[in-house]
């Protein structure tokens, strides 16, 4: 049990056995506490219930504290207008990190009620460029399955990749005209984004070259064989060359269900929606309104253009008789409810799609559908120029191009610290050194704010930066390696008693804590500040409190402070997708 789930339960407790009337189903709040001085954690119960009883605050605390059992445990004080401080006693720090290393989950609980979650996310188009968004999407995404995986929920990550847009008429124009075999062996994606590229930037002045490509389009969606048979194999090379770079990042998907999966169920969906009135014929097109239940602020589907509340419809179906994103979108829910159970759906997008969400989560409300459904939204890359990062060509970076650069820093700088080590050995690093930075400068920001890139910080040893975690992880190895024999760590005995060492176990007992906090809000950045405040106060431990000079007893005490320093380091960042190297 976390102390601060303990603690609930002792405040719980006390009211109980002092037989106030509590509100129904009333959970005492226990928080970290923000600042040291005022001990390890506090609560605002006796403010929260003082008024409800007719009794002041601090009378209401000190009658808490009288039946509160923590003895020997915490100790307790009121403090200000009425709230109850907790402080630790050096005992219970020893405990815990004895329970630490005797636990593989580290401390960490599963959670109570686990829940079918379906997390969307990376979701790049076939032949166009993989830009930022996608990054982020793919980061953010494999951390929020990997931790919510580990925290005992049943995760489906599924990859809704763009493989039925409208870019399927340039690309066919571009293939049946320029494609190049050798460049499409060598590296399909590029080869495709340059068909897609060359076709669509010679439209811009070509009319008649247009029109050809909305030709081929219309072809491929009546089933022209021809077409059908590009697209395929246009699909099936994209798809390859996608899984090479994903093998790279260590992310993977239990389905690759893109949009053309939905391709014969959008008839069906935009029938029902007329039915049940929710889309109507306008203009030519079909398109959903409002339901008139909102407030027109709140409506995601009225906008403010002038002054003046307008309609903001959601096209269903054009008047070309094609079906769109959102018809596509609109079908995914229900094949993720019908097929998947789903209790709750992530959507790891672009913020700039944020009214697109808001619109299919109020439509899928009106439809009766109560499955929690969540837009994890997030801001744009800059580079240090602060605008959007782009190539020196002005283009939008690739992802390979971005993990390739990175992994180069990461050789440069490994070559300054660790020339010696074996040439195959610096080169495993430099890859988990360098995607591991590109990684964790992603998911050490939050994910709604923007970022700036720039490679030089994000493979420095110090900083907020991987190399820092990594490198701690490393620091405590080097450690072990120097004693004669390995104890068993799982026997040590523990007794805490510097403040170095206290402020140590304080954080490494957190990560049961800080690991569900990590869902509320689906907030990566929640875990890796929390690794940096874990590396840096091993640092201080490590000045403080020699290890392997020490005896005995105290000597003890530090390796298993070590030993659960490493561990939760290294399983830290694996939720992150960050390899922690035994040495560099
Ligand atoms: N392919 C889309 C894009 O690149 C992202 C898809 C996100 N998922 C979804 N269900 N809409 O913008």
């Amino acid at each position: 049990m976390t102390f601060l789930t303990f603690l609930q339960e002792r405040v719980h407790d006390a009211l109980v056995s002092l037989e106030l009337e509590l509100p129904d189903g009333f959970v005492p709040q226990v928080t970290v506490s923000q600042d040291l001085r005022f001990g390890d954690y506090q609560t605002n119960t006796a403010m929260m219930l003082a008024k409800r009883l007719k009794m002041s605050p601090r009378d209401l605390a000190a009658k808490i504290i009288e039946s509160l059992a923590v003895e020997g445990f915490a100790s307790c004080e009121i403090a200000g207008p009425g709230f109850l401080n907790f402080r630790l006693l050096p005992g219970a720090w020893g405990e815990k990190i004895a329970a630490v290393l005797n636990d593989p989950r580290l401390g960490v609980e599963e959670v109570f009620e686990p829940k079918n979650l379906v997390v969307d996310f990376s979701a790049p188009n076939v032949a166009k460029p993989m830009h930022v968004g996608h990054i982020r999407s793919t980061i953010i995404g494999d951390s929020l399955v990997r931790v919510a995986r580990f925290l005992g929920h049943k995760v489906i990550a599924d990859n809704h990749i763009g493989d039925w847009g409208t870019q399927f008429g340039k690309v066919i124009q571009g293939w049946k005209t320029l494609l190049d075999e050798k460049a499409l062996e060598e590296n399909p994606l590029d080869e495709l984004l340059r068909l897609y590229k060359t076709i669509h930037d010679a439209t811009k002045s070509d009319a008649e070259l247009e029109q050809l490509c909305r030709d081929e389009l219309v072809k491929l969606q009546q089933g022209d064989a021809e077409n059908l048979k590009i697209w395929e194999t246009c699909v099936k090379l994209s798809k390859e060359g996608l899984q090479n770079i994903y093998d790279r990042l260590e992310v993977s998907f239990d389905h690759w269900l893109g949009e053309s999966f939905y391709n014969d169920q959008l008839e069906q969906t935009v029938n029902s929606l007329v039915e049940v009135g929710i889309a109507r014929e306008s203009e030519g097109a079909i398109c959903a309104f409002s339901g008139g239940a909102l407030p027109d602020k709140k409506d995601p589907f009225r906008v403010n253009r002038d002054g003046e509340w307008q309609d903001l419809p959601m096209i269903v179906r054009k008047k070309d008789g094609g079906f769109n994103y959102a018809t596509t979108d609109i079908a995914t829910v229900d094949y993720r409810i019908n097929e998947w159970e789903a209790d709750e759906i992530l959507y790891v997008v672009d913020a700039r799609q944020a009214a697109h969400f808001r619109q299919l989560f109020d439509l899928s409300a009106r439809r009766g559908i109560s499955t929690k459904m969540e837009h994890i939204a997030f801001g744009t890359i800059n580079g240090k120029d602060g605008t959007p990062l782009k190539t020196r060509e002005g283009d939008i970076p690739q992802l390979e191009t971005i993990l390739a650069d990175a992994v180069t820093a990461a050789a440069e700088v490994l070559e300054e610290k660790s020339g010696h080590l074996p040439t195959d050995e610096k080169k495993a690093l430099a890859e988990a050194i360098g995607i591991g930075s590109v990684k964790f400068t992603e998911l050490s920001h939050h994910r709604a704010s923007d970022y700036i890139f720039d490679l030089d910080k994000m493979v420095a040893l110090q900083g907020d930066t991987a190399p820092y975690l990594q490198y701690s992880y490393v620091r405590v190895q080097a450690i072990f390696r120097k004693l004669d024999a390995l104890p068993e760590f799982e026997k040590l005995q523990v007794n805490i008693t510097e403040e170095a060492e206290i402020h140590l176990s304080r954080m490494i007992s957190r990560y049961g804590e800080i690991l569900p906090a990590v869902m509320d809000g689906y907030k990566p950045n929640t875990l890796a500040t929390y690794l940096l405040e874990l590396a840096r106060s091993f640092h201080s431990f490590f000045e403080a409190c020699p290890v392997l000079k020490s005896e005995g007893a105290v000597q003890e005490t530090r390796l298993a402070l070590c030993e659960a320093t490493s561990r939760v380091l290294k399983h830290g960042l694996s939720l992150l997708g960050i390899h922690a190297p035994e040495r560099m």
